[in-house]
Parts: structure tokens; sequence; C-alpha cells
């Protein structure tokens, strides 16, 4: 064997895609790549993108289009469209960009270290399949190197739910999700090499309904399962859909030590009408009483959420009702973004809002927004937190982790290591994280 070929990914879109880009090193990593975190020097660049708005896709081409320079220079250079730009735009990626010579989407990327030989002797090689078998089956087993302190696992992928503005359903397919002892096998795994929270990924994890011991799997039970596990001491979860929000997983959070009291639970928009016209299945008023069933069984938990505005045919009146809804629910974290119209989705054939509208509410919402996340933020302070620590601050002798709540928490501290998880308590609070000293 020669010199390590490098390898450089970058990824874009969901958490999802962070833990597909691990997978995909790994697999190539059978292949003799090692990481890098320059495109400059790689032998292979990788781009892990995603479709959800036009922004993002249209990013994948302005990137590719800064390689060609390099390419030029070292035609040996292989470049790759991973992700759910390649599941959507499959071929057409190499018509409009033909200097990428392989493009593989999200269930097909246990097929990389063919294709990567593929392309080696000079081929293209495309795979845009929804393969039979079970991708995670056939990956290599995971790498037993260490690892730091917090770990993404995904459980269950794709989704059924067919919002009218989403492409999920169609980049990623079918709602599937993987086994329970795949899943804890997989988590006891990384608990040995270092691993202490585990955030668990799915486009609708909360519908997870892994084959188990016993029967399926749903989602509470396999939180409650891992809890068991000696030495994981944080379990979250994320992106649930409210209709999945189950009796059994909402009394999860408040028996279950180890669940964060952190919930990411989207709505879109607090009008009916628009609510109807997305296809969210839910109404307004459902989501408030699921929120408040939520918070009687956790009362501190932090709710989080996603917002789209000027969605095809909502009125001011409609928006109206969406910052109703907003001031209700009191969000300690939200992700707004205007409506942008995809190929191939129902909302894409409605007549759009104006832009300046979308704007001018997008702004009015986050303002809103913004405004509650800081008081929820600021309302710590004073207060006892647990924090992880993950890396070190900005500060000499800082070190940066997350409390129970996700908040940014720096502490100044001798002593203080990756991994540590320590009682602090919270003394100031600044526009995007919190200061605190040990306890
Ligand atoms: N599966 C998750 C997340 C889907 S994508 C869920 O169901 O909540 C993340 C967010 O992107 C969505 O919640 C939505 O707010 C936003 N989004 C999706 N499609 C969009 C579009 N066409 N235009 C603008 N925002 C969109
Ligand atoms: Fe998209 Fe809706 Fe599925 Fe979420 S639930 S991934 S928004 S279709
Ligand atoms: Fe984007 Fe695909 Fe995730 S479209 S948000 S990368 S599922």
């Amino acid at each position: 064997m020669g010199e390590a070929k490098k390898l450089f990914i970058k990824t874009y879109g969901c958490q999802m895609n962070v833990y597909d880009s691990e997978r995909m090193a790994e697999a190539l990593g059978g292949q003799g790549y090692v990481a890098t975190d320059t495109p400059d020097d790689a032998d292979m660049i990788l781009l892990n993108t995603c479709h959800i708005r036009e922004k993002a896709a249209e990013k994948v081409y302005s990137e590719l289009g800064r390689f060609k320079p390099l390419k030029a220079e070292r035609p040996d250079l292989k470049i790759g469209v991973a992700g759910c730009v390649a599941q959507a735009e499959g071929e057409e990626i190499m018509r409009r960009q033909p200097m990428v010579d392989l493009v593989v989407g999200p269930q097909s990327y246990h097929r990389l270290p063919q294709m990567e030989t593929a392309v080696q002797g000079g081929a293209k090689a495309l795979d845009t399949e929804f393969p039979e078998e079970d991708k995670f089956e056939h990956l290599k087993a995971r790498p037993k190197a260490s690892r730091g302190p917090t770990a993404f696992l995904t459980v269950q992928e794709g989704c059924d739910k067919f919002c009218a503005f989403c492409v999920v359903p169609y980049t990623r397919g079918a709602e599937v999700s993987r086994p329970a002892s795949r899943v804890m096998a997989e988590a006891r795994d990384l608990v040995e090499r270092g691993v202490r929270e585990i955030t668990l990924l799915g486009q609708n994890v909360n519908a997870y309904h892994g084959e188990g011991e016993g029967g399926d799997w749903s989602l509470a039970r396999l939180i409650r399962e891992l809890a068991e596990i000696d030495g994981l001491e944080r379990i979250r979860f994320t992106t649930s859909h409210p209709n999945d929000m189950d009796d059994d997983l909402i009394a999860a959070h408040g028996e279950v030590e180890k669940l964060m009291p952190y919930l990411h639970l989207p709505v879109q928009a607090g009008s009916d009408r628009i609510l109807k016209a997305m296809n969210r299945k839910h109404t307004a008023e459902s989501y408030i009483r699921l929120i408040e069933r939520i918070r009687a069984a956790r009362p501190d938990i932090l709710i989080s959420g996603d917002f789209i505005v000027g969605f095809p045919g909502e009125t001011e009146e409609d928006f109206q009702q969406t910052l109703s809804l907003v001031e209700q629910v009191r969000y300690g974290q939200c992700f707004s973004f205007k409506y942008s119209p995809r190929p191939g989705t129902p909302a894409a054939e409605r007549a759009h809002v104006d832009e300046a509208e979308k704007d001018d509410r997008l702004r009015r919402l986050q303002a809103l927004l913004t405004r509650q996340q800081r008081e929820v933020q600021d309302a710590m302070v004073g207060r006892e937190v647990k924090v992880l620590f993950e890396k070190p601050g900005r500060m000499p002798g800082q070190m940066v982790g997350k409390s129970e709540y996700l908040h940014s928490v720096h502490v100044a501290a001798e002593g203080l290591a990756r991994g540590d998880l320590r009682q602090v308590r919270i003394t100031e609070s600044a526009p995007n994280s919190l200061g605190g000293v040990l306890v």
C-alpha cells in the first residue's frame, strides 16, 4: 500500500447528514482514505448536500464551481456529490458540472467502496436507488477509535408525512426504523469509545418502531432501554412530528432522568387554514394542548420549533395567528424560514406570496422569536444547571459545554476537561451563550 489518500467531506443540512458523513468517511476509510480538513490537498472531495430550500441546493453548484481550478491543477482529484441534492438531481449534476465523478444518494452510500474503485478506474459512478438491502447492515463495523463526549445516532430515516412544501419524502424515501438491537449495540459501542451523550436522529424520530425483543419498540421504549446503559449520561432525540408524540414518550420526559428536558417540535404555522393546506394533519389548538401535556410531565422542558412564513395562500391574518401561537407557547429556541418552492412538491404549483411580504413577515416573526429565546435564556441566570463540557472556549482557561436545555455555557476553571459533566451556577447571559461558575 502506498501513502494514504486524503478525503475532504463538506456537510450541509441537518444532523442526519452529519451522521451520514461520519459513516461515509468510515466506508472510504476501508479504501485507504484518511480525513483532511481542507480541499487543497484532498484526493477526493465529497459534498454531502441538502435540498430543503432553493438556497441550500444552489450552494452546491457554486461550491463545485470553486473546485474547478483544483481539478484543473490535479486531474486525479475525484469529486463526489452525496446527500439530498444527489438524490433529487441525480445525473443532472454531472450534466451541469461535468467534472463531478460520483453522485450517491442517502440510501446507497454503503456502495461507496465499489463506486470509488470505479471512479479510480476513470469511470463515472451514479447511484440514487432506494435499494432493498439495509445500508447499515452493509456498512463495515464502526472503527474502535475513541471519540468526543457527544454523538449522533440515526435510528429512523425517511418520511411518509408528505407536508405539501417538503422534499424529504422524495429525497430520503419511505419511513424506515433500524432494528432496536442494532441501535442498542451501536449505542453501547459509542459509550465504550467515550461518548456520554447520544442524540437519536430521524426525519420523524418519534415515529420510530424498530423491530425488537417482544415486538416493535417505540421511541419511548428505546429511550428507557438506552437509559440502562452505564456510562451513558444523556439522551436526546430530534426531529419529532406533533402527531407522533404518544403518551409513553410524553411520560418518559417526566420519568427518565437521562432524557434531557429539550424538545424540538416543529409546528410550521399557527393558522388552521394554512396547516391544512400544508397537509400537517394537526391544528394550532391540538399543538398547544400537546405542549401543555408535555409541560405537565416535565415543567422545565425547553421547547424548540420550526416555522415557515409566506406559504402559498398565507394572508396577514393567517400570519397573525402564527405570532399568536408563538406568544402562547413561549419557545426557548426556534428556526424560521421563508417558504421556498421545491420542484415536485404540491405547494410549488400554487400561487406564491409576494417576496417582499415574505421578508417582512420573517423579520417580524424573528423579532418575536429572538425576544422569547432571550427571555428564556436570561431566566437561567442564578439557576444551577449541569454542563457536559465539549471544547475549549475562546478565552484562555475556558471550557464550553451544553446544559440540559442545550444552552451553550462558558466556564473558566482549572482542570476542566472535555467530557466532564459538572454542576454550574449561571452568572451571565450573552446573546448566544451563558456564562457560569462551577458549584
Ligand atoms: N422532519 C422534520 C424537519 C424537516 S426539514 C420535521 O418534520 O419537522 C426542517 C425544516 O425546514 C422544517 O421543519 C421546515 O420548517 C423547513 N422547511 C422544509 N421545507 C421547506 C420549504 N420548502 N421552504 C422553507 N422551509 C422549509
Ligand atoms: Fe418534511 Fe413534513 Fe416529513 Fe417533516 S414531517 S420531513 S416537514 S414531510
Ligand atoms: Fe436537507 Fe436532506 Fe436533511 S434535504 S434537511 S439534508 S434530510
